[in-house]
């Protein structure tokens, strides 16, 4: 099977495979790695609606984008219709593509606030949601939940369908409960659904872990789009038909730009545990991997880091998959 492009308002994706939120993962350098390796969309981790609306630093570095990693979308979360109304007036005036809303989240600290996948269980303050972002922005809106609150309550096609009359441009379905968290089966029955709910594009999300995966859950769902989060770190090529296959080289030189980028644009020091967590993910699954890691996870400084990679580049024609 072919992938067929689709449209997200007015934007375009050629290639339907999308980089998923991650929160503490999917900053500037990592979606520009992933645009650099073949997606076709990125999505940024989620952004406090109150963090932007009350000018918090933290969150407005959060949101810094660059021309080179468009399209972009960034994601919203939050529970009050009127701030996330506010938010979504702040980041129109950024240049990003699409502002997305996390209805998804499972994380108490979120859920607890009414936020993340706990408004599967408020529609209708849901629905005030998205409402007031479309209100308040230019920006296609799009919306990523869950398959319901639990398996007793899975309505994520009639969910959907409220996104749509809400303004949504599309939507995404990690196609779990929030009573499942991250375990259990991605019931792929939930996406078909979805998809004969609504017109506008259905993006399928869960534990797709290579293409040719993506493409079955396309083919047997029906949904235009694959997002894919957890298995895209460490492998960034993931995104694309003729992916190379992962050998020490590939996997050396995707960390090694990968480091490049963190140095463009972050603090690399003031990030190195993020990126020593970034960096030993490239060694899954390949031989002496776990040395490696062991490895990386002792330096001390941003450029024992580099220095490290590039001397295993040197030795990467000995080194096994
Ligand atoms: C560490 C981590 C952080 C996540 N952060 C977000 C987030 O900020 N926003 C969101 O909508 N989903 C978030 N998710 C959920 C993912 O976007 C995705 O729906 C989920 O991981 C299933 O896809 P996957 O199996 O391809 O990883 C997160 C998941 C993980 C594991």
């Amino acid at each position: 099977m072919k992938n067929k492009p689709f449209k997200i308002g007015s934007l375009t994706l050629e290639n339907p495979f999308i980089l998923a939120p991650l929160a503490g993962y999917t900053d500037l350098p990592f979606r520009l790695l992933c645009r650099e390796f073949g997606a076709d969309l990125v999505f940024s981790e989620m952004i406090s609606c109150h963090g932007l609306a009350y000018n918090q630093q933290k969150t407005i570095d959060m949101i810094r984008s660059c021309e080179e990693e468009r399209p972009v979308a960034i994601q919203l979360f939050g529970a009050e219709p009127e701030l996330m109304g506010e938010a979504a007036h702040i980041l129109s005036r950024e240049p990003i593509d699409i502002i997305d809303i996390n209805m998804g989240c499972p994380v108490k600290k979120v859920t607890k606030k009414g936020a993340g996948s706990a408004l599967m269980k408020t529609p209708e303050l849901a629905r005030e949601i998205i409402t007031q972002v479309c209100e308040n922005t230019n920006k296609p809106v799009t919306v990523k939940f869950r398959s319901g609150w639990n398996h007793q309550a899975i309505n994520a096609p009639e969910f959907a369908r409220m996104a749509q009359e809400a303004g949504a441009k599309a939507v995404t379905v990690h196609a779990r409960t929030w009573s499942d968290g991250f375990s259990g089966c991605v019931d792929w029955s939930v996406i078909e659904e979805v998809k004969k709910n609504v017109t506008i594009p259905v993006i399928g999300n869960g534990d797709i872990m290579s293409y040719q995966q993506g493409l079955k859950m396309m083919e047997q769902t029906g949904c235009d789009g694959v997002m894919i989060g957890r298995a895209a770190l460490g492998a960034p090529w993931i995104f694309r038909v003729d992916a190379p296959l992962p050998t020490p080289l590939l996997r050396l030189t995707a960390l090694k730009r990968h480091l490049e980028l963190i140095e463009t644009f972050c603090n690399p020091q003031w990030a190195l545990g993020k990126t020593r967590n970034h960096a030993g993910r490239y060694f899954k699954g390949m031989k002496h991997g776990s040395a490696i890691r062991n490895r990386i996870y002792q330096v001390a400084t941003f450029t024992e880091l580099q220095n490290t990679i590039d001397s295993l580049l040197s030795e990467a024609g000995s080194l096994r998959n």
